[in-house]
């Protein structure tokens, strides 16, 4: 089954706290020497590991379908593209764990991948997002997640999967100053009863992210977790496919790119962050990296 070649952790019941790593390539070293690294100092037991252009650029395969993350802009707001070489997404059941974990990643890749940025998320409210509304409702249910989320076939490639990340920050007190049904208008549901409001604007933003809506249906699998620092906080948003394709037309969309409606989301988050990866498959209980091999 293809579900046995995938990351573990891509189909893992939510953590309750975990840590998305951004890492890029110390490019004075061989591609060859960088997977060995990888290979050696990333566990899948602890979480899922993506891979971007920039480090698939230092080999002469490509991953097909795999692109760098464009930088859009929609009527007064910008979506950039924050691109680097590598991505985690560590899982754990406290935060000891947790940092134990990064930690010991953070080491062991330090002779070819360099921390650039880091961000402790958790679990709010056994799965809402921090603005209150319940996230992940329209997500496949269990079974279908692996035929949604995992590449079926192809040597290296059968149980990878593509990830969209993107860092959003929330203005709460703005959200929190509106109205309830203003409040439910930007979501499309009641925050009450999680119900989708049919007459909801086509702003909001389930309204903008039917994923049946598009031809072909959009589907991904999401696993985004809320992070709360410094007196910011806001949503990692992280989704899995078999392709980029459904992000990328659900953001534009979302953007207004399509129609010229943007997602009501915007009036109240941004998204400081936006990156692609390559979720590579695993063998023996390591990442199998024979995709990027020549
Ligand atoms: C601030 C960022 C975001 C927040 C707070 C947010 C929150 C939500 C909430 C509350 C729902 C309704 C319940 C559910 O089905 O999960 C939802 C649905 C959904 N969201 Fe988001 N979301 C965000 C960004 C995004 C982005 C960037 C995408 C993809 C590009 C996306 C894709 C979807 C999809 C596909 C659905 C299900 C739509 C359907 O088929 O009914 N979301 N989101």
């Amino acid at each position: 089954m293809v579900k046995d070649l995938a990351q573990p952790a891509l189909f893992s019941s939510p953590p309750p706290y975990g840590q998305s790593l951004f890492f890029s390539l110390r490019t004075e070293l061989s591609g060859e020497k960088a997977l060995e690294h990888l290979s050696s100092g990333f566990d899948p037991a602890t979480g899922i590991l993506g891979i971007g252009e920039p480090l698939v650029r230092k080999f002469s395969k490509q991953v097909p379908g795999l692109r760098t993350f464009p930088a859009l802009s929609g009527p007064g707001f910008s979506v950039p593209s924050t691109q680097k070489s590598l991505w985690a997404f560590l899982y754990g059941s406290d935060r000891s764990e947790v940092f134990n974990r990064s930690d010991h990643l953070i080491s062991s890749l330090a002779p070819a991948f360099l921390l650039e940025d880091s961000m402790e998320t958790f679990t709010y409210a056994g799965g809402k997002d921090l603005t209150g509304y319940e996230d992940g409702t329209e997500n496949p249910p269990p079974r279908e997640s692996p035929s949604v989320a995992l590449v079926s076939e192809g040597k290296g490639m059968a149980g990878s999967s593509f990830a969209g990340v993107q860092r959003w920050v929330h203005d709460l007190e703005h959200f929190r100053s509106l109205p309830p049904k203003t409040q439910d208008h930007i979501i499309g549901r009641e925050k009450s009863s999680n119900e989708e409001i049919p007459d909801a604007p086509a702003s909001a933003h389930v309204k903008r992210s039917a994923q049946e809506s598009f031809s072909p249906a959009a589907t991904m699998v999401r696993r985004s977790m809320p992070w709360s620092r410094g007196g910011q906080q806001g949503l990692e948003f992280v989704s899995f496919g078999r392709s980029l394709d459904p992000f990328d037309r659900i953001l534009r969309r979302m953007v207004g790119l399509e129609d010229g409606i943007s997602d009501a989301l915007f009036t109240f988050s941004q998204p400081v962050s936006g990156g692609y990866y390559w979720c590579p498959p695993v063998r023996e209980n390591r990442i199998d990296l024979s995709g990027l091999e020549g």
